[in-house]
């Protein structure tokens, strides 16, 4: 998706994708995690928004790097959230907003340096992929395979749709897509649900997969 299709999403307030609440597959995903992998990891949130869940994250984690293009979704986070920040210029393209063990990169995550991400442990990623038409997507998965090494995860939520009945986004991640290019990893598929979308009420999976 170019930039300022999303810049001009964040501008009109026109951002659906938002949720009020901590999303209940992370709530029901992330104490298991805790238990059985990591007591306090570092957490990515790629394409973040201003997502309640960096919050519950930033609760139970030792850090949280978040990374989000919309200038005002970092700024109005923080205000939302009645947190004192600062900002960091990086350069003329990044910004660093932080608070507490929240950093929010505020810029295009392709323009990261990769360094920023090398004590990853966890990647949360919800509505992320699917917010990006097929190409950029390919290198969003790129960078997600560079970082699962170790013990590093993916938690994903995506959407399964029949992409001919709606234009992306939220663009249709097939199960095939997803398992096809961590076919080289581990993949656990939590879980399926669905739901009606839209107005036209399109049949809408909602898929949650563990990846290592
Ligand atoms: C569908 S929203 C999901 C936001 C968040 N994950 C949530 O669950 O609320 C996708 C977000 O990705 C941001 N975005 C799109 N392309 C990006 C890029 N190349 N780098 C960083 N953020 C990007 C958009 O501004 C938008 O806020």
């Amino acid at each position: 998706m170019e930039k300022d299709f999303w810049l001009s999403k964040w501008e009109m307030n026109q951002i659906g994708f938002h949720q009020d609440e901590y999303n209940p597959n992370l709530m029901e995903y992330l104490p298991h995690y805790l238990t059985d992998h990591h007591s306090k990891p570092n957490v990515l949130v790629p394409l973040c928004g201003k997502t309640k869940d960096i919050i519950y994250l930033a609760n139970h984690a030792q850090k949280i790097i978040g990374v989000e293009l919309a200038e005002k979704a970092c700024h109005d986070f923080f205000i939302e959230n009645a947190l004192q920040f600062d900002v960091q210029e990086v350069n003329e393209n990044i910004k660093v907003y932080r608070s507490l063990n929240i950093e929010l990169y505020c810029g295009d995550i392709f323009n990261i340096d990769e360094n920023v991400f090398k004590d990853i442990d966890l990647i949360y990623d919800r509505a992320s992929l699917v917010a990006l038409p097929q190409e950029m997507r390919t290198k969003l998965y790129q960078l997600y395979k560079k970082l699962l090494k170790n013990d590093t995860r993916l938690y994903a939520i995506t959407f399964e749709y029949d992409q001919s009945q709606m234009q992306g986004p939220p663009f249709s991640i097939s199960t095939n897509e997803f398992e096809e290019e961590f076919k080289n990893f581990h993949l656990k598929h939590l879980s399926s649900s669905k739901t009606n979308f839209g107005e036209n009420k399109i049949d809408f999976h909602h898929h949650t997969y563990e990846v290592r």
